[in-house]
């Protein structure tokens, strides 16, 4: 059985695949990233949504995701005076679908403010974030190098992938 098992690991059939698997997971990155508002602390009060958005870059057609207790809050794009002020009314969208778990599409190059209604606005439930065009790729002459070019973000992402596949291998091959 552990026999077996190293021979498929060693063969480079699997290799391709591990690399196969490795592309497939980087191409959605490199059109769009999906942020989960709050990160583990989710959609809720006495989160400062200032500080968990201040060192971060959105860029256009990313997505944000609010996760929250569906019974009590709610997601509304406001203008940026109703987001100061915490005013509710007349939202300028009202992206609460009414299961706690709503996406907005950051679609267009600007500023975007959130608030939640039923007042959790004044405990910090509010969010501000600018949305920016895509960097423009690398300035490491592609042309000369004629390799396959990919968006930094996703060569970013590609990096440790293919190091950690590169250290399993060596691992592998040593281990015997
Ligand atoms: C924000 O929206 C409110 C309506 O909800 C409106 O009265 C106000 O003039 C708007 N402010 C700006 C700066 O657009
Ligand atoms: C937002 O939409 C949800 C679902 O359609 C609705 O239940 C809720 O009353 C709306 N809230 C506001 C403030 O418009
Ligand atoms: C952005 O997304 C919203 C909501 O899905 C849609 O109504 C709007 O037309 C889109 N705008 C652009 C510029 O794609
Ligand atoms: C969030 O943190 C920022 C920076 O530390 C601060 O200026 C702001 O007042 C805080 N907001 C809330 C609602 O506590």
């Amino acid at each position: 059985m552990e026999r077996v098992k190293k021979k498929m690991l060693g063969s480079p059939a699997m290799v391709l695949l591990f690399l196969g698997f490795a592309v497939l997971l980087m191409v959605p990155e490199v059109s769009a990233k999906r942020w989960l508002v709050g990160d583990g602390k989710f959609w809720n009060p006495n989160v400062n949504y200032t500080v968990w958005a201040r060192d971060k870059h959105f860029y256009i057609d990313d997505w944000l995701f609010f996760v929250y207790d569906r019974n009590q809050m709610n997601v509304l794009e406001v203008n940026k005076t109703n987001y100061e002020n915490c005013i509710a009314e007349h939202p300028i969208h009202n992206w609460t679908t009414g299961a706690g778990r709503d996406v907005v599409p950051l679609n267009v190059t600007r500023h975007y403010y959130f608030i939640s209604g039923n007042g959790f606005c004044y405990g910090g439930m509010k969010l501000a974030v600018r949305v920016e065009k895509l960097p423009p790729p690398p300035k490491a002459a592609p042309e000369k190098a004629g390799a396959p070019s990919l968006s930094s973000r996703g060569a970013i992402l590609l990096m440790p992938v293919v190091f950690a596949i590169g250290a399993a291998w060596d691992a592998f091959i040593y281990s015997r």
